[in-house]
């Protein structure tokens, strides 16, 4: 089958495009390499054909979706910071750029859209664990861009009869994320830091928790997301579904890589939420999804990848 993944040359869109090809799908990535990179696309080889353009250009995503079945909307300005900053101009990407995939999906024909959702949409909402049907309480631009694409999701499927689906993904971690931007996934941060033998810094004192999820097991909702019958218009939760405190996390990587016994410690983040944990249970049920990573397993595969690319 030939699937469209939007982002597909970045973190997760690319780990997708592997998982796709290996399957022996045709693939097409649609990415303006802003955070994404060429060489991520370099172990998925011919089966996937990078066409460099934007989702905010509607007929580039029409054209890049022309002859797919299915459309993987992994795109996304995913930095909080940059929605803070620059609201109007990620709006058009992150909310205008999922408008556009919808209706690409509608012009050529496709059957499903799955769309990368974000925990960000439960701000802090204190409910643990988080069941997809707690209230958002969005508290940046981000979350609010991913809360209302994914009402356009859900409203395609109602209006048009296109099957979709929304993951809400909580704290993804795994080889090529990219430690590059402060707000980055913690897990890089902490990774590269402790390589380059530096010592890396906790905002707060280190006892908030947060649900990590490794990259394989998002690959792995994703798979069953495109494929499983019956699911048009839900959202789920994709998680570890477990809680892992900053300071734990420092704890195992210490353990994995050497460093200091105390990590640096810096004032709390303006708007950090304190904990944050996935009822997993809908995924589970409907799309038989089942972690097989855990934190430990994937923070040494991690460790290992990063030390094997340098
Ligand atoms: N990493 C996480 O923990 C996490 C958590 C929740 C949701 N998400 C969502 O998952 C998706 C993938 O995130 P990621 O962590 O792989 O980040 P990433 O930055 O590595 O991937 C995003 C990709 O989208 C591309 N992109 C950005 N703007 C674009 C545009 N206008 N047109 C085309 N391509 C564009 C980037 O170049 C990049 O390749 C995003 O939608 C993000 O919001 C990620």
């Amino acid at each position: 089958m030939r699937v469209l993944v939007t982002g597909g040359a970045g973190f997760i869109g690319s780990n997708l495009v592997d998982a796709l090809v290996a399957r022996g799908d045709e693939v097409v990535v649609l990415d303006d390499l802003s955070t994404g990179k060429r060489e991520n696309l370099a172990a998925a080889g011919d089966r996937a054909r990078l066409i460099v353009g934007s989702v905010a250009d509607a007929e580039a995503v029409e054209a890049a979706a022309a002859g797919c079945e299915l459309i993987y909307h992994e795109a996304a300005i995913a930095s909080v910071q940059r929605t803070v900053e620059t609201p109007l101009d990620t709006n058009l990407v992150n909310l205008g750029g999922t408008l556009n995939v919808l209706e690409a999906a509608r012009a050529v024909g496709a059957r499903r859209v799955v769309f990368a959702g974000s925990a960000a949409t439960y701000g802090d909402n204190p409910d643990m664990p988080l069941r997809e049907t707690a209230t958002p309480r969005p508290l940046s631009p981000y979350a609010i861009e991913k809360l209302a694409s994914e009402q356009y999701v859900r409203v395609w499927a109602e209006l048009f009869g296109l099957e979709t689906v929304t993951l809400r993904y909580f704290n993804v971690f795994g080889p090529r994320q990219d430690p590059g931007s402060p707000y980055s996934g913690v897990i890089s941060i902490f990774v590269d830091r402790l390589l380059r033998g530096q010592v890396p810094t906790i905002f707060g004192d280190g006892g908030q928790t947060r649900d990590f999820v490794y990259v394989a097991d998002v690959v792995q909702a994703n798979l069953l997301a495109g494929t499983q019958p019956g699911i048009s218009g839900r959202v789920f939760n994709i998680a570890g579904g477990g809680q892992t405190s900053l300071l734990e996390l420092y704890g195992h990587l210490r353990d994995l890589i050497g460093g200091p016994e105390r990590p640096a410690f810096a004032e709390a983040r303006a708007g950090d939420i304190r904990h944050s944990l996935a009822d997993i249970a809908a995924a589970r049920a409907a799309l038989g999804y089942a972690p097989s990573v855990p934190v430990a397993v994937g923070l040494s595969r991690l460790v290992d990848a990063v030390r094997a690319s340098r």
